[in-house]
């Protein structure tokens, strides 16, 4: 018995595998229930009573000498082994969770598709402006009433800073520093006083378009108008323009699409007119490029200005502004198809 052990031993202190699969051979060839350490195990108990006690303390030293090496072995594949197991190189990746586009984002690069592919390029300002840029270069008389209508922030310590209230001021950072031909469009934020509800905010989003060139008509306004109608809401947009007041164009016009939820028929949206309003031009008032060193005995133009909400709105039917600005995640989640 005793040689027998020793003979174990001697094998068991230079066990050797190469894979994993070798190592579990030894396993069972030593150490499982059928095992060599455990046959001798079973054969203790005829071992003579005198020799069992060095007997017994030899077979435990071979037992936990054999489990001391397999482990160690298994140390040197475990790692690999495990790897393999939980890689699994044929499993898709894991999807990624990609972001959306904000919808004033998508409808904002839409207007602006529309107007590039008709040679418009796209131009910025300042949303902190001055009064100048504002009002008086678009011909707000100082005192002039048209100033109430919208409700500026002013900064009280230098009332001549001001929250723009209108992309239109970047119409006037335009022309003072270039010439005709212009043809620029300017989207952006502006900011009025207004309290917060569904239907307004401090805070909204507007495209400006200008265009300065010689013999510039009503006609080329209309013509744009009516192509911006039909590629932002289909081929069947009806536009109807109603005679309108603003400062800087003369004369002013308010543009109505016929309403793309209803098709026309009348519905709570457009008040069961058939008619929504979108945005407001005219022709550049001359005193606008006088005041900004064009000479309008040369040159004339147009302009239009439109909200981003209010487009957003009659694309997706958005019934609370907002909603545009509370990134909640359920809200913005339902714009992942649109691009
Ligand atoms: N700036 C005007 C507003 O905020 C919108 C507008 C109206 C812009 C007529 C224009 C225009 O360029 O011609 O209400």
């Amino acid at each position: 018995m005793i040689a027998k052990i020793k003979q174990l031993l001697e094998e068991v202190e230079t066990l050797k595998a190469s894979n994993a699969e070798e190592l579990e051979a030894l396993r069972i060839k030593y150490l499982s229930k059928k095992g060599a350490i455990n046959d001798l195990m079973a054969d203790f108990r005829n071992v003579a009573a005198d020799q069992k006690k060095e007997v017994g303390m030899r077979l435990n030293e071979l037992k936990t000498k054999a489990q001391d090496r397999i482990n160690a072995l298994k140390e040197q594949f475990g790692n690999q082994d495990n790897t393999a197991c939980d890689l699994d190189l044929t499993r898709s990746a894991y999807p990624v969770q990609l972001g959306t586009r904000h919808p004033l984002t998508i409808v904002k690069n839409e207007i602006i598709d529309i107007f590039s592919r008709l040679g418009f390029s796209i131009a910025e300002g300042p949303e902190i402006e001055d009064d100048w840029h504002v009002f008086s270069a678009l011909n707000f008389a100082p005192e002039h009433p048209a100033r109430d209508m919208q409700d500026t922030f002013f900064i009280e310590a230098n009332p001549d800073v001001v929250l723009r209230t209108h992309t239109s001021s970047v119409q006037s950072r335009v022309m003072e520093v270039s010439q005709p031909p212009i043809r620029i469009i300017c989207p952006g934020r502006v900011y009025r006083n207004e309290a917060i509800s569904y239907r307004a905010h401090c805070f909204f989003h507007q495209v400006e378009a200008l265009y300065i060139d010689k013999d510039v008509s009503f006609t080329d306004l209309k013509q744009v108008l009516l192509l911006f109608a039909k590629e932002m809401f289909g081929a069947d947009t009806k536009i109807r323009l109603r005679p309108s007041y603003f400062p800087f164009t003369e004369p002013s016009a308010e543009m109505d699409i016929s309403c793309n939820i209803c098709g026309g028929k009348g519905c709570p949206f457009c008040k069961h007119t058939g008619w929504v309003e979108i945005l407001g031009c005219g022709m550049v008032d001359p005193n606008v490029l006088e005041l900004n060193g064009i000479d309008s005995k040369v040159y004339s133009g147009y302009a239009l200005g439109m909200g981003i909400e209010r487009i957003t709105n009659l694309k997706y039917q958005v019934k609370d502004l907002r909603m545009f600005s509370e990134n909640d995640m359920r809200f913005l989640k339902e714009f992942e198809a649109a691009y």
